[in-house]
């Protein structure tokens, strides 16, 4: 599918948006069955827009502009994708105005099923009550469509003791809005959840294929700045026995990918900011997964860096992956059968040399 279907087939009508340059949003094409045949269906993901309240009516811009973007992208494609997911941290402080804004924005998808995963910049001032309240979900659910079957997590979870050592919500949430502070606590998907996984997953054959949408990567990547599932093991062994599944998670703000078994794991872009790769960072140890193609980026800290579009191709169980970014070559990063490992398939003249920002 990655060869023959291409953005503008997919997006008709969106050239005024496409000559802007930015188009925050993630498709996803489930080709499960054979290539066409009725099983095959997409649906759309966008994630981590931060909407930040500063006073009154006034919200941070650029992270406005970021969402409004993936919302008018959305409602471009043709053909439609089934449904619409939104994965995680759509406010950044979790407030009631980031949260309402956030909805407002969201409310011009023309789409019936939007459904949401549930990031720790929604969930640490309130524990997640609020945003229950306007997206009417539970934090963690699970859904059948044409034969997948969908599993939400909430990834984001922390000791009880944790919780429950600061002054307020917003104090905690603030801490915890702080990507490598140190009084933070490592993510995880806590027990009780996962003897709900396990419940939920007995029923389903399987030959059905998986897909687990959470917030945090349900693997152990980076732990500095928590991009990490400190209970990542066990969940990724409720999903072994699959033949095939998939975790599709927002939280990094970066372009990772990786397989473990039958499980294969995809990032999506956040439409506000890009996170560098922690060894561009910080000198840091990266443990970002040994499949990962390192984005080539021309500047980390572009704020339009790694916002972009992607179409991930889940077909083949390896993972494909086009990417049209702003001040940087389209690009695709695909699974090379030579190799035996996905490769940037981007001409090496054309290539951007990665840059080191210490
Ligand atoms: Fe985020
Ligand atoms: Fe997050």
């Amino acid at each position: 599918m990655v060869n023959t279907l291409s953005r503008r087939q997919l997006i008709k009508g969106a050239s005024a948006l496409a000559a802007g340059g930015v188009m925050d949003l993630t498709l996803v094409n489930l080709a499960f069955g054979e290539e066409g045949g009725a099983g095959d269906f997409t649906f759309a993901y966008i994630s981590d827009s931060h909407l930040q309240h500063i006073e009154g009516a006034k919200f941070v811009r650029n992270w406005d502009r970021g969402l409004m973007r993936a919302v008018a992208e959305a409602n471009l494609l043709d053909p439609k994708p089934d449904f619409v997911m939104f994965g995680g941290d759509l406010a950044q402080l979790g407030k009631r105005e980031e949260l309402d804004h956030g909805m407002e924005i969201l409310s011009g998808l023309r789409y019936d099923n939007v459904r949401f995963v549930l990031g720790e910049h929604d969930y640490y001032l309130d524990l997640g009550e609020y945003w229950s309240e306007i997206t009417k979900l539970p934090h963690w659910y699970s859904f059948d469509h044409k034969g997948v079957h969908f599993v939400v997590l909430n990834s984001i979870l922390v000791d009880e003791d944790w919780i429950n050592k600061w002054p307020s919500g917003a104090f905690r949430m603030n801490v915890m809005a702080g990507l490598d502070d140190p009084r933070g606590s490592p993510f995880m998907v806590g027990e009780k959840q996962r003897q709900w996984l396990a419940a939920d997953l007995a029923r389903i054959p399987k030959s059905t294929p998986v897909v687990v949408f959470s917030h945090s990567p349900i693997q152990k990547i980076f732990k500095n700045w928590n991009f990490w599932t400190d209970d990542a093991e066990q969940v990724q062994a409720l999903l072994a026995p699959f033949d095939r599944s998939t975790v599709i998670y927002g939280h990094v703000h970066q372009i990772q990918y990786n397989q473990i078994g039958n499980i294969s794991f995809n990032s999506v872009m956040g439409t506000s900011w890009p996170w560098p790769y922690p060894e561009a960072y910080a000198q840091a140890g990266s443990h970002l997964p040994v499949i990962t193609v390192p984005m080539n980026r021309a500047d980390p800290f572009h704020e339009r860096d790694a916002t972009g579009w992607q179409f991930v191709d889940v077909n083949t169980g390896n993972v494909a992956l086009n990417y049209s970014l702003p001040d940087n070559s389209p690009r695709t990063v695909a699974y090379d059968p030579k190799l035996k490992r996905p490769r940037d398939l981007q001409l090496a003249e054309r290539e951007i040399p990665p840059q080191k920002h210490y």
